[in-house]
């Protein structure tokens, strides 16, 4: 980010940046990874999987050789695979001079929860495996936007993977390519361990538009190709809204780049989302945008308020328990709020841009610090959510301390399903004429 002010504003802004750990020194930027093709033609590279309705998994990966069938052979001994799978389909795009591989996304399943399997695409090459998520209560959600494919974002992964978790969370900007089209190759390059291993569920954010006046004016060309979410499985007519369940979550992946206002295709899908949750088989309620609704970072400050003032009442009505942001590079945590002030009923608002991106680290807090905003530090990391039971989970933010990760700022949530603070202020705020 740069921002250029006369001396005297951009010394006040270091003074008052941020509250942070004081043992703790700035990482310098670090270099991009790039990650080649190194298979032979016919076997899968790339490979991600996402989940694909009760109990499915989609499998997506790209061949260099499009003759390659889009068919995925699975079972739960490694070698042995006793069931098989026909692809829903196999694409490829253009844009401009770049001609991608053959896409191939296959929905393998019905699965079993909290199982192994192992899974081989288009009838040879290597092995992979996952491990599907549980039925029910705990899960664990790691957390990470703004990716990239830099050091640092090879840090931030290999934080996560060292330590169990059953699904990852993605609020947008994924590769970074910003046009450079082989650039998504090196990113699903990258995070191919891990992103073949546990469902990689995300959102779009403004680096993953990628729209071109006449050419290309909708956008989202290799995104929608190469990242295909379970939109219609969530009843969704676009990929860059959707949702799903697991254990006991309901999870909505909103479109910060998406038409928003009430008489949106979007608006009206989230309308009848939230209409259709039963609390009952899905107590928690979470929701991912990109460009956050709270954001005291000056970078990309205001950026999420139309969508904020188009969707927050729909939100706090369903009691969305927790909004996690990205866009913004460093951390914040906010209490529960809504309409920009703290209220026992609205969703607790996260950013978690620091994944660890080729733009560096947004170091520079607005002062003094809103009273809503209950912790910020401009670095990268990611976070965990462990949601234990339909009543309590556990918040985690884990700071990259070079290499290794530190957890910096945690915080116990109950679901407002469950909360009688809320309830208490809901019966309160009833009117006579409610009552009758
Ligand atoms: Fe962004």
């Amino acid at each position: 980010m740069k921002i250029i002010l006369p001396n005297s504003i951009f010394i006040t802004f270091l003074i008052i940046a941020t509250r942070v750990s004081p043992e703790y020194t700035r990482p310098n930027p670090r270099p991009l990874l790039l990650r080649q093709h190194v298979r032979p033609d016919s076997h899968a590279e790339q490979v991600h999987i996402s989940l694909a309705g009760k109990g499915y998994m989609r499998i997506s990966w790209i061949t260099s050789d499009e003759r390659v069938k889009a068919v995925v052979e699975y079972g739960k001994t490694s070698g042995e695979y006793e069931a098989y799978a026909k692809g829903e389909r196999s694409i490829s795009y253009s844009y401009f001079l770049y001609r991608s591989g053959a896409i191939h996304h296959v929905k393998i399943g019905p699965l079993e929860p909290s199982t192994v399997y192992y899974y081989r695409c288009g009838g040879s090459g290597p092995e992979f495996s996952f491990r599907t998520p549980p039925s029910a209560f705990p899960i664990e959600f790691a957390v990470a936007g703004d990716l990239g494919q830099t050091e640092w974002t090879a840090s931030t992964l290999a934080h996560v993977g060292a330590k169990d978790y059953d699904v990852f969370l993605l609020p947008g900007d994924l590769s970074y390519a910003d046009t450079q089209q082989p650039l998504w190759d090196s990113f699903a390059r990258l995070v191919e361990p891990y992103a073949s291993s546990r469902p990689w569920m995300v959102t779009q954010g403004n680096h993953d538009v990628e729209s071109f006046p006449i050419i290309y004016p909708h956008g989202f060309k290799a995104y929608n190709a190469r990242w295909l979410m379970p939109h219609q499985e969530s009843r969704s007519t676009s990929n860059l809204y959707y949702s799903f369940d697991v254990a006991g979550a309901h999870i909505i992946m909103l479109g910060s780049y998406a038409e928003y206002n009430v008489n949106s295709d979007q608006y009206k899908w989230l309308q009848a989302d939230l209409e259709r949750v039963n609390r009952s088989e899905t107590p928690w309620i979470f929701v991912l945008i990109h460009a956050p609704w709270y954001n005291s970072n000056l970078a990309h400050m205001g950026e999420g308020e139309g969508m904020r003032k188009a969707m927050e009442e729909m939100l706090y009505n369903a009691r969305v328990d927790i909004v996690f942001a990205g866009h913004v590079h460093a951390y914040e945590r906010f209490t529960r709020v809504y309409d920009n002030k703290a209220d026992p009923c609205g969703p607790v608002h996260i950013t978690i841009g620091d994944g660890g991106n080729r733009e560096g680290l947004a170091m520079l807090f607005a002062s003094p610090t809103p009273s809503v905003s209950l912790y910020r530090e401009p670095s990268f990391g990611h976070g965990r959510l462990r949601v234990h039971n339909s009543t309590h989970a556990h918040w985690s933010w884990h700071r990259n301390n070079d290499s290794d990760s530190l957890q910096a700022d945690e915080i116990w949530l109950e679901s407002l399903k469950s909360s009688l603070t809320c309830k208490e202020i809901e019966k309160t705020s009833k009117s006579p004429k409610d009552e009758l």
